[in-house]
């Protein structure tokens, strides 16, 4: 039986499991570095800020994924670097937030910029140094503080989900540091990213996502009734 057979391949997994996560809370006890958790100072950590290491961490932590606009390219949906992290595009229209059955959470805009689930909808910010739209205004403290409090800026209002700032917010100063300066050094786009929408009944009627019931919904719940189908020619 597949179980009985796996089991000699799985011991030495686990131990390899239980190493990692000793390590893992060995480098959790070493002394911290610049206040960000988890980090020690024997890491890349101590180094100065600078636009190179800022543009590999951009590129490789997926900002690209939600703060570019994706576009049907050769091989499908891709993100669009012509406009590159100018957030999402202005003259997209979201009537509302998307209509979800349980146990379906949230839905993404087929260009990944406006995101709908239990907080209403987002829509992912500008983050090139456009002055009046992007981030050319922010102050390289209100960058990091934001991404480390999960406040707009550091001080304004809750960041929404899906932006990861509670992971990305426990990189090293220097490496938000590196982060921002990369920002400021791409090329502007001007683009006004809309305000969220609350959650709840928002856009058009019947096509909305039920308002989550505190404690989540219950398993087994029958799903919210479809919405009224406009009549098409096709069915009868
Ligand atoms: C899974 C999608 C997602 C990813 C990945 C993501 N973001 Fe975001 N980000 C968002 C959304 C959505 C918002 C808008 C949230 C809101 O309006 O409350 C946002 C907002 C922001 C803001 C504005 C915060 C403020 O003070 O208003 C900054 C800065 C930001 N993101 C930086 C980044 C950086 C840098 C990365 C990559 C390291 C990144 N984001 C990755 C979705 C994402």
């Amino acid at each position: 039986m597949m179980n009985i057979q796996t089991m000699p391949h799985r011991a030495p997994f686990y131990g390899g499991l239980a190493a990692i996560a000793l390590s893992v809370f060995l480098a959790g006890c070493a002394p911290k570095n610049g206040g960000a958790p988890g980090m020690d100072s024997t890491s890349s950590a101590s180094a100065m800020p600078t636009v190179d290491r800022g543009k590999y961490i951009i590129t490789t932590t997926g900002c690209n994924d939600c703060h570019t606009p994706w576009t049907m390219g050769p091989q499908g949906p891709a993100p669009d670097m012509t406009k590159m992290l100018s957030g999402h595009p202005a003259g997209m229209m979201i009537p509302g937030p998307a209509m979800l059955m349980p146990p379906w959470m949230a839905a993404g805009s087929m260009t990944m910029t406006a995101w709908s689930g239990p907080w209403g909808v987002s829509f992912t910010a500008n983050l090139t140094p456009d002055s009046a739209t992007g981030i050319g205004a922010w102050t390289q403290d209100q960058f990091v503080s934001s991404l480390r409090t999960g406040k707009h800026q550091g001080t304004g209002r809750t960041i929404l989900p899906p932006m990861p700032w509670n992971w990305l917010g426990q990189m090293t100063d220097a490496d938000l540091a590196s982060m921002y300066m990369y920002l400021r050094s791409i090329p502007p786009i001007s683009n006004k990213v809309p305000d969220p929408l609350p959650p709840g009944m928002q856009g058009a009627p019947g096509r909305m996502v039920p308002p989550m019931p505190p404690g989540g919904f219950p398993p087994g719940m029958p799903p919210p009734p479809p919405p009224p189908m406009p009549h098409h020619p096709r069915n009868k």
